[in-house]
């Protein structure tokens, strides 16, 4: 008999990600198996995103796209999950007729039940609830197998309200997972041969846990996980310069497998932008941050997240931003156009910026950070680093593997090294990766 299959469709970022690995794992254990092919799936999710106005765009018209083939093929089961599943609620289920199910971020738990419901009765359901508590995965399946790299959600939502952001609505307040969870998630990775964590949240630098054995903040989970054996390299993300502590900037000259690289967003490096925005910092608090990091940590990697064109961003205040980026020197940055989320406060602001002109700093600030981004890779050539080798090359033929500082490192080697840590030896220096070769004396 034909093995019944399904399809995830992910958008947006690393918590989706996660996410979408959940409801996978729920899907194997209700006997699914996984399909490249959308054509053939039993189930079909799209993981959404709408953090801006393009990305709720793609999330639209894949739902297009996936509502045809479920008309072709009307027993199948349709399900949108994610941000815009949230946001857009029973609207979706009645302008998407082919949709069976829409579950918010809050709601993954309940897919099993979802689906079944469909299977026996053609029952569509609706959860989008924000107060439900984010589930503990406690599967044993071999999942991760093959994997180097994992990811664990420590912390559901976010209560900062920075003035453009879509995701406080979305994902509900911030709610911690219980240590234990976390940790047992870890080992569990660990024992399927996973060799990096990246420990995720909108706003990780506030977890908190208060629970039995007392209160555990950010700096304790990590130096518990510091200590889990087998594993050897541990990340974080993201990081609001706000919540910062000294205390956890200083894990970064004391956990031994914490990796030299923080992702610390900006967004912008004009104070007034900065007031609008709802951060609560100043651009020279920002760079004493990073100051103290590297002081720290030399060799840390930094970087962020900014945005052009909020409403109100005048000339000067772009300007402002670039001079922020020359004196930080991000290792890399992700920037974006300022785009209107509805219901955010930003929506409602005066002075909104020329979409043509966005397009011009965005260019500008772009090439700034390319030429940064080079400089600070090609000061590396001649330089032995340990690279974690996660897999082959996307041009195929060589290894692939990642510096602690989150740089990309292709290089020729055995497969036998995924999964190891091996010295290379940086021979070329690119915008978005590096090559090597694997240095004589190698690590164990
Ligand atoms: N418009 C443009 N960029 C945004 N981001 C969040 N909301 C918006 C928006 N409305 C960016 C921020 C954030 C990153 C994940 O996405 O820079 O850090
Ligand atoms: Fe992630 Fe935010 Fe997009 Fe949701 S809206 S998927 S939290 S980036």
């Amino acid at each position: 008999m034909k093995m019944n299959t399904f399809y995830i469709h992910t958008m947006g970022c690393q918590m989706n990600e996660y996410d979408s690995d959940f409801l996978a794992q729920a899907l194997v254990r209700m006997g699914y198996a996984p399909t490249r092919d959308p054509n053939e799936a039993s189930v079909i999710l799209i993981n959404t995103c709408m953090v801006r106005a393009k990305a709720e765009q793609k999330a639209m018209s894949a739902l297009g796209r996936y509502s045809r083939i479920k008309k072709r093929r009307p027993h199948i089961v349709l399900g949108v999950v994610g941000c815009l599943a949230q946001k857009k609620g029973h609207l979706l289920l009645d302008r998407f007729p082919q949709v069976d199910m829409v579950l918010g971020p809050r709601e993954t738990g309940r897919i099993a039940e979802a689906v079944s419901a469909v299977m026996k009765n053609r029952e569509r359901t609706l959860a989008i609830s924000l107060e439900t508590l984010p589930p503990a995965p406690s599967f044993t399946t071999d999942y991760f197998k093959g994997r180097v790299t994992g990811c664990i959600s420590i912390m559901q939502g976010c209560n900062n309200f920075c003035a453009y952001c879509i995701v406080p609505y979305v994902r509900g307040r911030e709610v911690s997972r219980p240590p234990g969870d976390i940790l047992a998630e870890a080992g569990r990775l660990v024992s399927q041969g996973v060799r990096e964590i990246t420990l995720l949240g909108q706003n990780v630098n506030s977890y908190r846990w208060k629970g039995e054995g007392g209160v555990k903040d950010f700096t304790g989970l990590l130096e518990e996980m510091d200590r889990l054996d087998g594993l050897l390299r541990l990340r974080f993300t993201t990081s609001h310069p706000k919540d910062l502590s000294d205390r956890l900037i200083e894990c970064f000259g004391r956990l031994k497998i914490l990796c030299p690289h923080i992702h610390l967003p900006f967004q912008a490096g004009s104070d007034r932008i900065l007031a609008a925005m709802k951060r609560d910092y100043t651009r020279d608090q920002y760079m004493r941050l990073v100051e103290k990091l590297r002081r720290v940590r030399p060799d840390v990697a930094v970087t962020s997240d900014v945005m052009v064109g909020f409403p109100g961003e005048t000339r000067e205040d772009f300007l402002l931003t670039l001079d922020l980026m020359e004196r930080v020197q991000f290792d890399s940055l992700f920037s974006f156009k300022y785009s209107d989320r509805s219901g955010t406060l930003a929506e409602k602001l005066e002075g909104k910026v020329d979409e043509s002109e966005k397009d011009r700093r965005l260019r500008r600030l772009q090439e700034l950070q390319r030429s940064i981004t080079l400089k600070k890779n090609e000061a590396l050539k001649d330089r032995v680093t340990e690279v974690l080798v996660e897999g082959f090359s996307k041009k195929g033929g060589q290894l692939s593997g990642r510096t602690g500082t989150n740089k990309i490192v292709n290089f020729d080697g055995p497969p036998e090294w995924i999964g190891r840590v091996v010295n290379v030896r940086i021979t070329a220096a690119f915008v978005n990766s590096l090559r090597g070769v694997a240095s004589c004396e190698q690590a164990a």
